[in-house]
């Protein structure tokens, strides 16, 4: 059997740089290097729900505008399957019978839901549907049979967690689930790309984040105002370059031809890293050229963006069409479940037929 890939994103906000470097950009190589059978990309409303109950407008309002990001950075439904989570009730079923086999201990030494109830200020009161979303997850991934997860490492524990869940029900129903594999981003500065401000990721509140969808000026805005070394005062003064998040953005997004290009007097970035280091090299050279492999790397999505945003509707019917094909899969799992699981009562023609003879003889004498 081939390879499948399923991954997904919550619809809380648009889609930034962090998200693309740690996961869109891979996903598009991965759709064009023929070596998947099956891509599933999944809108995690429902997911987005556990923690925005009382929000359901924000999540409506960005289903488009994850849709809008994702076909912008090209990945094309013709090769892969778009679709919006809460339209596959299956998963639900799938979840609540996963549910049997997870403890609440268990869940609760899960590291990422442990952070987010603390950023979240949960403590006192975690809603359920937010505490078990990792079993939610593991529908998410083994409905459709996926191998393989392409997801940024806060993701690790929910794949684990995935794993225990497939093992325990193969083991206890026989081998039905496909145990699936994690794949982190391949570039050390993409596991993480810090936000504008330097802080350790880009999250919308705190405002540190550059959108795919932001404008050339907005980009430029963002770059020229970014954190980098606070001792680098005067340009002959030495700088640093750990938690310089210039350079952290350069380690993401240079590429080999980026010198050549944009600043030949460098012939790598190693050279430009010492020049910084020995002093002499202003923050804004830095960001001028930092600022000119962004804008390469985001024209061709933005003007992408653009064709898609003048077919609005043509977007919702993509995923309309990938949500009634994700239902098709789902449905053939859980049928696989509900048989593993002995629930399949009325496709079981020898249990109609066992349960014949049980009462026939019992009425006999
Ligand atoms: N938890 C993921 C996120 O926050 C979204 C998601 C939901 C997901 N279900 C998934 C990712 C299944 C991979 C596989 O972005």
């Amino acid at each position: 059997m081939g390879k499948v890939i399923l991954t997904g994103d919550r619809p809380t906000g648009r889609l930034h740089l962090g998200h693309y470097v740690g996961s869109l950009k891979r996903r598009v190589e991965l759709q064009n290097s023929g070596a998947f059978e099956k891509i599933f990309i999944m809108i995690a409303d429902a997911q987005a729900l556990t923690d925005n109950a009382d929000n359901p407008e924000k999540i409506r309002q960005n289903i488009i505008e994850v849709a809008l990001d994702y076909l912008s950075v090209g990945l094309d439904p013709k090769q892969v399957t778009l679709f919006i989570q809460s339209q596959v009730p299956e998963l639900c079923e799938l979840a609540f019978y996963y549910m049997n086999l997870v403890t609440v201990s268990r869940l609760q030494r899960n590291p990422t839901v442990k952070t987010e109830i603390q950023m979240r200020n949960f403590e006192a009161s975690i809603p359920v549907g937010f505490f078990t979303y990792p079993i939610s997850q593991a529908s998410d991934i083994t409905a459709f049979k996926a191998t393989t997860v392409p997801v940024g490492e806060d993701q690790k524990p929910m794949i684990e967690q995935t794993r225990e869940i497939v093992n325990r029900f193969n083991y206890i129903y026989g081998e039905t689930l496909i145990e699936p594999e994690i794949m982190l981003p391949d570039n050390a500065a993409c596991l993480r790309l810090p936000g504008t401000d330097g802080k350790a990721k880009m999250s919308k509140s705190l405002g540190n984040c550059i959108y795919l969808s932001d404008t050339a000026e907005e980009v430029r805005k963002k770059i020229m105002s970014m954190y980098t070394d606070p001792t680098h005062i005067r340009v002959e003064d030495p700088g640093k370059i750990e938690g310089n998040t210039v350079f952290t953005y350069l380690d993401a997004f240079c590429k080999p031809d980026s010198f050549e290009k944009h600043w030949p007097e460098y012939p790598d970035l190693n050279a430009l890293k010492e020049h910084y280091q020995r002093g002499g090299l202003g923050d804004v050279k830095v960001k001028k050229f930092l600022n000119a492999i962004l804008q390469e790397e985001l024209e061709p999505i933005r003007q992408r963006r653009k064709e898609f945003e003048k077919d609005i509707p043509g977007v919702y019917e993509i995923l309309r069409q990938g949500s009634l094909h994700a239902r098709e899969v789902a449905a053939e799992t859980l049928a696989d479940v509900r048989r593993a699981m002995k629930i399949d009562y009325f496709d079981d023609a020898a249990l109609i037929a066992e349960h014949t003879r049980k009462f026939a003889e019992g009425n006999k004498g």
